[in-house]
């Protein structure tokens, strides 16, 4: 095997993705610690620390103390090359979320076993399944009460509408809990607190026939509840077929604990044998295969004045295939021009490190003088192809943007469109009227935020937001059979367009979409835009 063969084929690229608290950033830590990469959990980007870690980045990010762009950690572990795109931990996340997914191979979604699924989870998920991505589960804090087991698996078969096949199973939780069973190896790990320690505690491992000492390790009523539950389980489940993992079909569930570091390198080695090696990608020309083609990258994610004093833009990229190397030229397909990309760099937090190489399935962010758009392609220069567009995901937000100082009206337009050119907002306008009204779209409420502060900041710029009730919005899929002139929906739908001049609608409630697709027979109404 070739070196560029090897190198690629040990490379894990995933997300984790759940919603703010259930222990994502615990989860990463911990991974990071095996990996050797931080030498204490909880030095990386526990929140205490969160409002250091920002220093040059956007002051918003620090004033809240929060990470409002998403980040790649890279670290070895046992000769695989992991990177994890990190997601934003908090409520008021944006569309950049949505799109470090775009970025990933497979995702791993950790869950709070006394929550369930919750809303966040949801959203992410959905995109998941867009893609067909493997997703697996782990179900934390098992050291607190936690619902029942059967109950969280049903939970996530109904709400998610994937089918689950637990991996291990739990034995009690809380105050109760007693470890974990591995139903492949038929062994029972006793649980182990060892939050301080520097890797998962020796685990003492007892086989299900020895009995005996099984009984004097949990007792006896754990003992006969985990019989009871295996019998159910070995009954009921699904059989493990890792084909349908990788599609995304199935997704297997393992149990643990971050904070007290018990399942978390059990469920790592299981997840890095399961998880894809670097996936191929379409292409206008076809499938582009990771380890066959040459270099080629696309961007996902855009990050503007990472450092307030140069005005720099980051553009992030994941390459898809061959190796990348810094002193190389390339071809940025979308403008057709050939160069070499500026300062490439590993962002990891907000530290960076310049890269004299990379390969199939790392994220490199690049210095771009404003040249980048979300879902561009870089290839060889001889090349020529480009990756399907990245899809605009929905604003679930919307509010009219009022010009305080209407004199600026020049700075105004070039501001908005820049920072909706970054993919940080989406703009639209009233349909059939002139230029001057404008309606921004957000993933998140945090991006009104951002929009104002940047604004005023770079652009000196005021602006004032009048939030609109609609929560909904769709593409006309068929707009080429449709006259929007005609289109009657109920009396609260707004008819808009895009930068693209593209006709949406905006609506306040479902119902009104359910109404508006029953009164215009033909109309094909869809949740994502492409760029
Ligand atoms: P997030 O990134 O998904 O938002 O979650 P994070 O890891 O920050 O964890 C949220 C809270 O849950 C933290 O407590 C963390 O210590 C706790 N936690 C994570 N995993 C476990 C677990 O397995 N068991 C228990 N009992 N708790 C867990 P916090 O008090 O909110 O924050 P901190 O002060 O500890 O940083």
């Amino acid at each position: 095997m070739s070196n560029l063969t090897q190198e690629i084929n040990r490379r894990r690229t995933f997300a984790i993705i759940s919603h703010p608290d259930a222990g994502k950033t615990t989860l990463t830590e911990k991974f990071l610690l095996y990996g050797g990469a931080i030498n204490l959990a909880g030095s990386v980007k526990g929140k205490a620390t969160a409002r250091h870690a920002v220093s040059d980045w956007m002051e918003i990010e620090k004033e809240r103390g929060i990470s409002v762009t998403s980040s790649v950690l890279q670290f070895e572990y046992d000769g695989y090359c992991i990177n994890i795109l990190d997601t934003p931990g908090h409520q008021d996340f944006s569309e950049d979320t949505y799109r470090t997914l775009m970025a990933a191979d497979s995702a791993v979604m950790v869950i709070d076993g006394s929550k369930g699924v919750e809303a966040q989870t949801r959203k992410l998920f959905k995109v998941c399944v867009m893609r067909k991505i493997p997703i697996f589960t782990f179900i934390n804090k098992m050291d607190r009460d936690a619902n029942d087991t059967f109950d969280l698996l049903d939970e996530i078969e109904k709400e998610l509408g994937i089918a689950t096949c637990p991996k291990n199973w739990p034995i009690g939780s809380g105050k109760g809990f007693k470890g974990i069973f591995d139903r492949d190896k038929r062994c029972v790990i006793i649980y182990s607190d060892t939050e301080k320690g520097t890797r998962e505690g020796e685990a003492m491992e007892i086989p299900l026939e020895e009995e005996d000492r099984l009984r004097d390790c949990i007792g006896q009523e754990a003992m006969d509840k985990l019989l009871e539950e295996i019998e159910l389980l070995d009954g009921a489940s699904a059989e493990f077929d890792l084909k349908e993992v990788q599609k995304g079909e199935l997704t297997p569930v393992f149990f643990g604990s971050a904070l007290t570091n018990f399942g978390v390198e059990i469920f790592l080695k299981h997840f890095l044998e399961m998880t894809t090696t670097p996936l191929p990608r379409k292409a206008d020309t076809g499938l582009i295969d990771p380890v066959e083609n040459n270099f080629s990258a696309f961007v996902f994610k855009i990050q503007a004045n990472m450092n307030k004093a140069h005005r720099d833009r980051i553009a992030f990229m994941r390459i898809c295939s061959g190796k990348f190397e810094a002193s190389m030229e390339v071809k940025h397909v979308q403008g057709g021009k050939i160069m070499r990309l500026s300062q490439p760099q590993q962002i990891m937090a907000s530290e960076r490190k310049i890269l004299e190489e990379a390969y199939a399935g790392d994220i490199i962010g690049v210095f771009d003088p404003g040249i980048f758009s979300i879902g561009d392609t870089l290839c060889m220069p001889k090349e020529s192809f480009a990756y399907e567009g990245i899809p605009t995901f929905a604003p679930e937000h919307f509010a009219r943007v009022r010009q305080v100082d209407t004199m600026k009206r020049k700075q105004f337009v070039k501001g908005i469109n820049q920072i909706a050119q970054e993919g940080a907002i989406q703009i639209f306008q009233e349909y059939n009227t002139g230029m001057e009204e404008i309606i921004v779209g957000v993933v998140g409420v945090l991006q009104f935020d951002v929009l104002k502060y940047r604004l005023n900041n770079e652009y000196n710029v005021e602006i004032r937001l009048e939030p609109l009730p609609y929560e909904y919005i769709r593409w006309i899929e068929n707009k080429d059979e449709i006259d929007l002139d005609k289109l009657t929906g109920t009396s609260d739908m707004k008819k808009v367009k895009d930068m693209r001049g593209n006709p949406l609608l905006l609506f306040v409630n479902e119902w009104s979409v359910g109404m508006t697709l029953d009164r215009n027979k033909g109309l094909i109404l869809t949740e994502f835009g492409r760029n």
